[in-house]
């Protein structure tokens, strides 16, 4: 049975690949031989083992995912390695304080003595990938409960990855469902632990245009950061040490300045975080008029609270940038993600599709499987409405999540774990260092209010209700919870000892962040959890049926595993489009654009002095393209998602001509439906970087390391 289903699921993906013809796209690496062709005739000029291989270097080699979702590319022999800059945000702004605030200057190694080391950030490469298939499926059988599978699967996989890693050092493995379960790859990685910051633009070019700008074209970005990896004498990883040696790849990028143009062969290589590519259109319509909806007005109303208090204190400021930033980035991307579903008729066309296929599922293997789905969604809805609500309110408790991480010092599960006072002083040394109560009680009750308002009663705890009903506002709640905490005070926090167990259990920002806990955990998750694996098992159904459906109704459709933060291969090439009637935009920008834009009273335009200077001399060394300006940026069809941040864009030759780093806002429906015409992920000209880093950062003593061809 076993070996039928693979032969089918080959045949399959066989077909879908002959018949797909638009850049739609995210597909695995070492299966690319089934797309090389449909590169090639799109104007890729070498072969599936330059991309991927396990007997040589290959471009794979020089592609890590970095961090925890982010993707980086190495571009010299000596380890050093290009990411966004706001991939590398965190750890600038760890970096900076008022005194060196490198978020607004910028920071340049100018000797390898120089570089920063970063704690917690790692980068992973792949080492190879696998079907394991058969080997995780072993021992399950049609008909058993999705349970018994999951158990089983979770057995098997571990065994495989416990047999991977004791290969060599730093290595880790991962077991990925694809399909929905109908597919298993195995991946191993070698993570590397002492990566040093190298150099930063200022925000001002990095992050130009700031959230004004995110998720749009045109675009004048300057995202880029820099990074070494260092390794231990034998190359191979070790955690920080100063006796650590910049590690050697197997492979980097050569990096290409011949330019671009549209028409232009691209791809990216990189780690996309999520897509829902095959979602039944009950799914999509929760996200279009529930969940997006709900989730952009309470991170509305959490943005206004920041921005005022941090256009009032540059400490704030500092402080709040990153947080900004992350709740700022999806919340945009929803407001374009609903808009495209919507003009896409995504729902209305996923129904006719849906009808079409459960009238030719009849009596077959599929037959109800769509109608499944409607019921399941229509069971799920009400708790995974709750599920959102409680992420986007009580989880968003800046000093809620403080005092549990606190509580749990005191609660591991050994009771002969004792309280530890160091531990805890380094919770609370980075808790305290970019928290403000202002913000977090504001907030506290402008999330709360919505919560009473929009969840239904029988969706709330009881803690909560009587909670409520004692203080008589949520207002009256806050003022109660940020006076009265220990919380509130770094110094008691700091003075807490083993004794303090039932005080700090007690402190009101613990139960509140406990007692929802508590009921997510007993009234929530279990429902949810069971009818989503319930949605897998159909889904996977669902899967091979609509892989079947449209080869034997001869429906031209590309399948490909929707995207889980494993190495993807995404290609198609550079072209404008057409936003809305009327208006085409080109594919590339110039500095032109960022003097355009250049305004010192507004805070996302307000670019360094030095760029105007340089401006208006043309003082650009070699950086300019045919019409003698410096390329900023370009777009492309390729089909990207999060995680893709910082990822190579190649040319037809391999060589690095961009990083790429976002997509366009009408187009960011592409994890749910990618449309040709619209879609185009960001990227930054690889020239811009350069230009960067030598007329501004005076740093091109790093060149010497690059490789450039002509
Ligand atoms: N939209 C890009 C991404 O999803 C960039 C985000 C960072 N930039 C920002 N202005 N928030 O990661
Ligand atoms: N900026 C995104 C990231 O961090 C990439 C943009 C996208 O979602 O395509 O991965």
């Amino acid at each position: 049975m076993k070996k039928s289903f693979r032969f089918i699921m080959t045949a399959m993906l066989a077909i879908a690949g002959m018949t797909a013809k638009a850049d739609e796209g995210m597909w695995l690496p070492s299966l690319i031989s089934q797309r090389i062709v449909d590169m090639q005739e799109k104007g890729f000029r070498l072969d599936a083992e330059d991309l991927y291989s396990v007997n040589q270097a290959s471009l794979k080699d020089a592609v890590v995912l970095f961090g925890r979702g982010c993707t980086g590319e190495l571009i010299s022999p000596e380890g050093l390695l290009l990411t966004n800059h706001h991939c590398g945000y965190g750890q600038i702004q760890q970096h900076s304080s008022v005194e060196h605030d490198y978020l607004k200057d910028g920071f340049w190694a100018m000797s390898r003595e120089e570089e920063l080391p970063n704690k917690g950030l790692s980068v992973s490469f792949l080492e190879r990938m696998k079907d394991v298939t058969a080997l995780v499926l072993e021992g399950c059988q049609a008909g058993m409960s999705e349970e018994d599978r999951v158990e089983i699967v979770k057995k098997n996989s571990q065994a495989i990855i416990d047999e991977a890693v004791k290969e060599g050092k730093g290595l880790r493995a991962t077991v990925e469902a694809l399909y929905y379960g109908n597919q298993y790859f195995l991946f191993i990685y070698r993570q590397y632990e002492d990566v040093r910051l190298v150099g930063a633009p200022p925000s001002s070019i990095g992050k130009f245009g700031g959230d004004t700008d995110n998720w749009m074209w045109p675009r004048h970005t300057g995202d880029f950061s820099m990074f070494r990896i260092y390794a231990d004498k034998d190359n191979n990883p070790a955690p920080y040490s100063k006796d650590n040696v910049p590690y050697r790849p197997k492979k980097y990028f050569h990096i290409s300045t011949k330019g671009v143009q549209e028409g232009d062969f691209t791809f990216i290589y990189g780690f996309p975080g999520r897509t829902q590519e095959y979602l039944h259109s009950a799914g999509v319509r929760y996200i279009e008029e529930i969940s997006d909806p709900h989730k952009i007005h309470l991170r509305t109303l959490r943005l206004d609270i920041m921005n005022r208090h941090q256009a009032e204190s540059q400490k704030v400021r500092i402080q709040y940038s990153s947080k900004n930033a992350n709740v700022a980035n999806a919340w945009k991307k929803w407001q374009g993600e609903v808009k495209g579903i919507k003009k896409m008729k995504t729902v209305q066309t996923k129904q006719e599709f849906e009808a079409a296929f459960a009238k030719w599922a009849k009596g077959g293997e599929f037959d109800g499987v769509t109608d499944r789905l409607a019921a399941i969604y229509a069971e799920l809805e009400p708790y995974q409405f709750a599920t959102d609500y409680y992420t986007e309110t009580v989880r968003t408790i800046e000093i809620a999540n403080f005092a549990m991480s606190i509580a749990r010092l005191f609660i591991q599960e050994d009771s002969l774990v004792t309280f530890d006072n160091a531990k805890a002083s380094e919770l609370a040394e980075s808790f305290y260092k970019d928290w403000h109560l202002p913000i977090d009680k504001e907030s506290f009750t402008a999330v709360m209010n919505e919560y009473e308002k929009n969840v239904p009663a029988e969706f709330k705890p009881a803690y909560y209700k009587e909670k409520l009903a004692e203080y008589g506002s949520v207002e009256a709640w806050a003022e109660d919870m940020f006076t009265s905490s220990l919380f509130t005070d770094p110094a008691k926090t700091a003075s807490l000892s083993p004794a303090d167990k039932e005080r700090v259990m007690s402190d009101p920002a613990t139960v509140f962040f406990n007692e929802f806990l508590k009921w997510y955990y007993a009234d929530v998750l279990p429902v949810t959890t069971r009818l989503n694996q319930e949605l897998q098992l159909v889904y996977r159904d669902y899967m091979r049926g609509q892989m079947a459906y449209c080869r034997t109704q001869r429906i031209p459709k590309a399948f490909y595993p929707d995207a889980n933060l494993t190495l993807r291969v995404a290609y198609g090439h550079i072209k404008g489009y057409s936003p809305a009637d009327g208006t085409y935009y080109l594919p590339s920008s110039t500095i032109k654009g960022i003097m355009e834009k250049d305004n010192p009273e507004i805070f996302d335009y307000n670019i360094p002095q030095r760029l105007r200077d340089i401006y208006a001399t043309k003082d650009y060394g070699r950086w300019t393209d045919a019409s003698g300006e410096v390329p900023v940026c370009f777009i492309a069809t390729n089909h990207t998602t999060g995680g893709n941040s910082g990822s190579p864009v190649i040319n037809a030759d391999g060589d690095l001509i961009g990083l790429n780093f976002d997509r366009v806002w009408e187009g960011t429906m592409s994890d749910i439906v990618f449309d040709p015409e619209i879609c185009r992920n960001i990227a930054l000209d690889i020239r811009y970087v350069l230009f960067t880093i030598e007329k501004i950062g005076e740093a091109d003593y790093l060149f010497d390391e690059m490789t450039f061809t002509e």
